[in-house]
């Protein structure tokens, strides 16, 4: 693989936009690499940088692309949509088409309300929760990740755990004393915390995966629904990623648990900027103009990005019954291999798995439940996965605190291909910490 016009982009990019990028773990720093690659096209399951090196894409854009890079029924659509304008900043037909389709799959939601991206969703959501309750404290869990409103910068995941550290700077001390904290799991944590302090609502990803894809309990979601329901505090699913991945309907659909408000992002925009955030019409009518609960956005529900979610999200609940077993089924394939080559090079590892996500953490533990477990997994073993996997050809996330996503567009062969560079990576592994006893 030769890198050269990408190089020469980074190097023009530091001196411009803060790190060259403009999303943190796009710098792929903690895989021990002096530039990111430049991506300068994507169709079905690769992506093509910018010195025509050629990729099979496990990023997927970070889970929008469920259907594989420019998906020709999306792409019609967006075609579609430009030719009749890119703006309007008044309601068009297509944002009531997709509020339809997505509440149709999310019965927990009698309304929603269209934002630009997922960071966005979460944050109203919590406005709306606040104002709801009228309470000021809000609850998470240890690395999870909603986005980056100052508020939910607290103990987070993804990028901040990628660069060694949870907290973002320039935050007030009030915000951060209004967020509560408390381990992936721990009921009686969140028991106490309900207990002594009045909460606005908890905040969740029902399937954490940003601090890796972490393994949920569906009891432990129960027991969360009836302590909310207990002392009057909101429940909100982030289903910004589990959303239309794990199931048509979500995290909430495999469990069956209804949270008050839900958030959406990502497969719901089809690649492009979309978020969302709905839930019980008594909550969502306190939302302006019908409420003074204020959410407003010059772009929120765009035209174009609203036509590519209709066309993504009504190809999956057309094809919902063969979609969603493919995609585990491939997932399979490959972390079942992925034992194999544990075993046969003795690199340990513990593969999280859900749908069409999983996370290889490289560690002794069985099991990585908690943000603690995914710490202790090792970084230098997942750089040289990292490292192997892009010069065979193979784009993978660039921090162990993220998952992999599949695509439907992913095929038999690409899968196979990827195996074989998976194969040499954990050869390399071994012949590495071998080198060093
Ligand atoms: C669970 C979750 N919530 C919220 C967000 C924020 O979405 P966005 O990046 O569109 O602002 C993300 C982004 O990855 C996410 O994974």
């Amino acid at each position: 693989m030769k890198y050269k016009n990408s190089e020469m982009i980074y190097k023009k990019a530091i001196n411009i936009i803060p790190g060259g990028v403009n999303s943190p773990v796009r710098a792929f720093k903690s895989v021990k690499r002096s530039h990111p690659i430049f991506v300068k096209k994507g169709l079905g399951s690769k992506i093509w940088d910018e010195d025509n090196n050629e990729y099979i894409d496990y990023i997927c854009s970070w889970g929008p692309l469920i259907l594989g890079h420019n998906h020709p029924r999306v792409l019609n659509g967006v075609k579609e949509a430009i030719e009749l304008g890119s703006s309007f900043g008044l309601p068009t037909k297509m944002e009531v088409e997709l509020a339809e389709m997505v509440c149709k799959c999310y019965p927990s939601m009698d309304m929603i309300r269209f934002t630009t991206s997922g960071t966005e969703a979460t944050m109203a959501a919590i406005r709306v929760a606040r104002a709801y309750t009228n309470r000021n404290k809000i609850l998470k869990f240890e690395g999870c990740y909603h986005g980056h409103s100052d508020a939910l910068l607290v103990s987070s995941g993804s990028g901040l755990l990628t660069d060694g550290y949870q907290d973002s700077n320039g935050i007030t001390e009030g915000v951060l004393r209004d967020t509560l904290v408390v381990p992936f799991g721990d009921i009686e944590g969140v028991k106490e915390i309900l207990s002594k302090e009045d909460i606005a609502c908890i905040i969740m990803e029902p399937v954490p995966a940003n601090m890796g894809l972490i393994h949920s309990e569906g009891k432990f979601l129960e027991e969360v629904r009836k302590v909310c329901d207990d002392t009057k505090t909101l429940l909100i699913f982030d289903e910004v990623i589990s959303g239309f991945r794990l199931a048509l309907g979500g995290a909430q659909e495999i469990f069956k648990i209804k949270p008050d408000l839900t958030t959406l992002g990502k497969i719901i925009g089809g690649g492009y900027p979309v978020g969302a955030f709905g839930g019980r019409r008594d909550i969502m009518e306190m939302i302006a103009p019908v409420g003074r609960v204020y959410h407003a956005g010059t772009l929120s529900g765009n035209p174009v990005a609203v036509r590519a979610g209709i066309e993504t999200v009504g190809y999956l609940m057309e094809n919902k019954e063969s979609i969603y077993k493919t995609l585990e089924e491939n997932v399979d394939y490959l972390t079942d291999k992925i034992k194999e080559f544990s075993k046969e090079y003795d690199v340990p590892v513990c593969i999280n798995k859900f749908g069409s996500l999983f996370t290889i953490f490289f560690t002794d533990k069985e099991k990585v439940e908690v943000l603690k477990d995914a710490m202790e997994a090792s970084e230098e073993m997942y750089a040289i996965y990292f490292n192997t996997m892009l010069e065979g050809g193979i784009v993978t996330p660039p921090s162990k605190y993220e998952a992999h996503f599949i695509s439907l567009a992913h095929t038999k062969e690409d899968l196979n291909r990827t195996l074989e560079v998976m194969e040499k990576a954990f050869k390399n592994i071994k012949e590495c910490y071998n080198g060093r006893k």
